[in-house]
């Protein structure tokens, strides 16, 4: 097919060329190149293949596209493929397509006479890496044999560095992601401390805190609210008293009631709380709930009177758990109620207090839970975490 060994320095192994004697060095590989041949005239074929043989390749021959498609699909690794365009069976443009679909980064340079020249065209337009004219002189041939089989090599080094970059930057978002885990855990050691601190000065919230905080991520849970977001509101159920500390003891520990001047200071208690959070990122969205855990639905709450929407999620869910919590508790001047007559108040406040949309969801969970929760805590002395918040039920 117009192959012509009888010209100067072409495929014959009887001719020396510039090629042997200035002999290039094989990709940086542990092996010999692997190079397939595929052509159904046979004088080429093997013209060809001990051209190639002679220049330090190892090869293997096809004498059909079909024997190609063979050896390929039988696991022989090749790095390159040289194929005729035209034979009988699979053609060279079928054969293109399959490597292509099968092994993407095997170069296939494709073997063409003149007249073929606008389908050796078409076929770099479809992948091919280069094409060969015939006659064409050996040397040409082995240098784009090389050139491809270069390209190989810098485009398996470039997916490779692409690999390895890619490993590197799961690594390191696994090391972040521990990072971030260690540091949340610091973040619960430090707000436990913090609740201490206030059970210290207001023995009458001891537990409270912690139970509060497991209603509340309870219920949160229930409402289908995100693990995230809830995770910010059980920070600011945690610390709702927090503002506490800057009330004065007598005021705290008063046993009676307190004067109108003295209730004004102990209000204040939730924007202190939020002044004393808002500046600690980890708890500036927290801070917003300490702010307004004591507003209540239809505005008749304080510090600001909000209503309905204008107050956070967090901050109506938390009042639910607040008020089950102070129901089913002991005070000095009173015994705990049980959980039923707590459901009771949280019903009839429902609207005025509390948002009809949390009670709704409160009222479906049964006592069990809120009893189990009350016990978990009290008998195993339960540490204060928001890391083992689970993810939403499906
Ligand atoms: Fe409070």
């Amino acid at each position: 097919m117009g192959f012509d060994p009888a010209s100067t320095g072409s495929v014959n192994p009887q001719t020396p060329s510039r090629e042997e004697s200035n002999h290039r060095e094989l990709p940086r590989s542990s092996r010999r190149a692997r190079v397939l041949v595929v052509d159904d005239e046979p004088q080429v074929r093997s013209m060809i293949g001990s051209a190639l043989e002679r220049s330090g390749f190892e090869v293997e021959l096809a004498i059909s596209g079909r024997q190609a498609l063979r050896l390929l699909e039988s696991g022989v690794n090749f790095d390159l493929v040289l194929t005729d365009i035209v034979m009988q069976d699979v053609n060279g443009l079928a054969l293109l397509e399959r490597v292509h679909a099968q092994q993407p980064d095997l170069p296939v340079v494709m073997v063409t006479a003149v007249h073929d020249i606008g389908v050796a065209i078409d076929s770099m337009r479809r992948g091919a890496y280069d094409y060969l004219l015939k006659p064409f002189e050996r040397e040409h041939l082995i240098n784009t044999v090389h050139r491809a089989l270069d390209h190989r090599q810098v485009m398996q080094e470039s997916q490779n560095y692409q690999q390895s970059l890619e490993q590197m930057v799961r690594a390191r978002t696994e090391m972040l992601h521990h990072a971030m885990e260690d540091l949340e855990h610091s973040y619960d050691v430090t707000l436990e401390a913090l609740g201490d601190a206030l059970d210290l000065k207001d023995s009458e919230t001891e537990g409270h805190s912690k139970r509060v905080t497991a209603y509340t991520i309870a219920l949160a849970r229930a409402m289908g609210i995100p693990p995230e977001e809830i995770k910010v509101i059980a920070r600011g159920a945690f610390l709702h008293d927090i503002g506490k500390m800057a009330i004065p003891d007598e005021i705290l520990r008063k046993p009676g009631s307190l004067t109108s001047e003295e209730q004004e200071l102990m209000r204040e208690h939730c924007a202190r709380g939020y002044s004393m959070l808002r500046k600690i990122p980890f708890l500036a969205e927290a801070a917003e709930i300490v702010f307004s855990h004591q507003e209540h639905f239809d505005g008749s709450g304080y510090p600001k009177g909000l209503r309905g929407q204008e107050i956070p999620i967090g901050a109506r869910i938390f009042a639910v758990a607040d008020t089950l919590d102070a129901i089913t508790s002991d005070r000095p001047y009173r015994k705990a109620h049980s959980f039923d007559a707590a459901r009771e108040e949280i019903l009839r406040c429902s609207g005025s207090q509390f948002d009809p949309g949390v009670v709704e969801i409160f009222l479906k969970i049964p006592n069990e839970l809120w009893q189990e929760l009350r016990s978990e805590i009290s008998g195993q002395n339960r540490r204060y975490s928001t890391f083992d918040i689970p993810p939403p039920e499906a």
